[in-house]
């Protein structure tokens, strides 16, 4: 099979319905530029289903002012060639107008309260609102049986299995592990705008998460391990912007008694902002 790109929806959808019914359809809501995390899912949508559906678009309503919209890497042409290169049958890349064609104040958006506001929410206010409204919006487009996140964004692989579940949409969301370069650092399109000397300290943010994971299990205060974790992100030379250690069930604060925790962080490096996780079960 060869790879087929489609921009126009009812395009997309022609082509759709020739399977619909008959063949499991596994869809990869993506930004392109695309990296090895990016393939792990693709390659997990393969192992699922029979027609793999694969979108590219840097989505404007999840950028805030002054965010890196306008300089998100853009490389359709490499992409393509991964794509092809993976077996994916569909590709889709709507424009900013065939997906919002109405000014943005005027478009409808999907918010998923207690979820949206905190860790990455409480840093880019609007940004899952954002995120939430264009995946819905996908869904309905490809309208998938399953489709594939990357545990890498946990607190959004959160934000999309509540909206699935609260808004009784017909698929099935699978998360799936976060892919590491050979030093740690979790794979991000964002890694591209390191500089040489900040792509050197970058893993220090994961191994801060392995250092506060292995004093967790040894059931060390959270507090203590947070502010802790914090001045060790920071004595590396990023800058953090938080670290919680939270239940993953909700993201709320842990609790006594509570096993499954994750470690969450951002931190700024130069012109990226970073982000990564850990899950313990103590
Ligand atoms: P993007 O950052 O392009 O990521 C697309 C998918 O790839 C997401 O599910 C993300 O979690 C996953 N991913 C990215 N890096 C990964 C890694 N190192 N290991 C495993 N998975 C990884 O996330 C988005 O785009 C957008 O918010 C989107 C969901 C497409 C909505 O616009």
């Amino acid at each position: 099979m060869t790879l087929s790109t489609f921009s126009d929806p009812a395009a997309l959808d022609a082509a759709l319905a020739r399977v619909r019914g008959t063949e499991r359809i596994a869809f990869v809501p993506t930004m392109g530029n695309l990296h090895e995390g990016h393939l792990a899912l693709v390659r997990r949508a393969r192992e699922l289903a029979n027609q793999v559906v694969v979108s590219i678009f840097v989505n404007p309503l999840q950028f805030g002012q002054g965010e890196d919209f306008d300089g998100y890497p853009r490389t359709l042409e490499a992409d393509t060639r991964l794509l092809a290169a993976e077996g994916v049958d569909s590709l889709f890349t709507p424009s900013v107008t065939a997906m919002y064609p109405k000014p943005q104040a005027q478009q409808t958006r999907v918010e998923v309260p207690g979820l949206s506001d905190i860790l990455c929410g409480a840093s880019r206010p609007g940004h899952f609102a954002g995120v939430a409204t264009v995946v819905c919006k996908l869904f309905n487009l490809v309208r998938p049986d399953v489709a594939l996140f990357g545990q890498k964004d946990y607190q959004q692989l959160l934000v999309i299995r509540r909206m699935v579940d609260d808004l009784a949409m017909p698929l099935e969301i699978v998360g799936v592990p976060t892919v590491r370069e050979a030093d740690g650092l979790a794979m991000s399109s964002r890694n591209g705008y390191l500089t040489e000397a900040e792509r050197a300290r970058a893993p220090a943010l994961y191994r801060v998460l392995l250092d506060t994971a292995a004093q967790l299990k040894a059931s060390g205060d959270v507090f203590e391990l947070e502010r802790a974790a914090c001045s060790a992100i920071d004595a590396a030379g990023l800058r953090t912007d938080y670290l919680a250690i939270r239940r993953q069930q909700d993201l709320q604060p842990s609790q006594p008694g509570d096993r499954a925790l994750v470690i969450l962080a951002a931190a700024w490096l130069g012109q990226a902002r970073l982000i990564d996780n850990l899950e313990v079960v103590r």
